[in-house]
């Protein structure tokens, strides 16, 4: 069983994606942590992002075994992943990762950009996770000032909009919603109300409805 879930930049999916994963016994991955690591390498050897060189190099040597890191949420690596997200040959580097990830026993909650449409169109269930730009800065304020970064709401809300118009926009894998994916407003939603509301898209889609809990 596989279920993808896209959304723009601080939507919450991989929370969500998190506890749909641990509710269902599948596995999880975040792969804005893939392109959030290979931010971090390139920069780390001196490199820049956005030179599509330097980003592969450290897409071919990327560890999967160094993506439980702290300081890959910061808004900056945030910021730098998105260019080097923006390379095709990167993109095609970490496809192989993500699609054996996919086919793992007995399944996978994969979160991203491109999941619905490019890395597992074939999904057993595709979300789209969004809330309006204002939450969404909200939200990854409160989270990076728990973390201890300095960061302003607005500052926060400037990111977010600059992120997901790169995102949106790029020519490979833009950020959109799959034809056969359901969208989930989470603008109104607290993260109790907006994992209900997945389960129950998730079980209705495998027709197991009613199972929610
Ligand atoms: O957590 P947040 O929503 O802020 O971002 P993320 O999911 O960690 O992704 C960071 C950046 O990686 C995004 O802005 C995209 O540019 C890129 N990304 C991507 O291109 N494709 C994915 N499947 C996941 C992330």
């Amino acid at each position: 069983m596989i279920i993808a879930i896209d959304g723009p930049a601080a939507s919450g999916k991989g929370t969500l994606a998190k506890r749909i994963a641990a509710h269902y016994g599948l596995h999880h991955l975040d792969t804005g942590q893939l392109y959030r690591a290979v931010a971090r390498d390139t920069l780390a050897k001196g490199g820049d992002p956005a030179d599509e060189a330097a980003s592969l190099a450290a897409a071919r040597a990327l560890d999967p075994e160094s993506l439980d890191d702290a300081a890959l949420r910061g808004p900056k690596i945030g910021e730098a992943a998105s260019f080097a997200a923006r390379h095709p040959k990167v993109r095609e580097t970490l496809r192989a990762y993500q699609r054996a990830f996919a086919r793992r026993n007995p399944g996978a909650v994969i979160d991203g950009r491109d999941i619905g449409t490019v890395i597992c169109p074939d999904a057993d269930v595709k979300l789209f996770v969004t809330a309006s730009p204002e939450e969404r800065a909200r939200r990854r304020y409160l989270e990076l000032k728990q973390n201890g970064a300095k960061v302003t709401q607005d500052e926060v809300l400037d990111d977010i909009k600059t992120r997901d118009e790169r995102d949106q926009n790029r020519a490979v894998a833009p950020l959109r919603q799959a034809e056969d994916a359901v969208l989930l407003d989470t603008t109104n939603l607290d993260i109790d109300a907006a994992f209900r509301a997945a389960i129950d898209i998730v079980d209705a889609a495998m027709g197991h409805a009613g199972q929610a809990g």
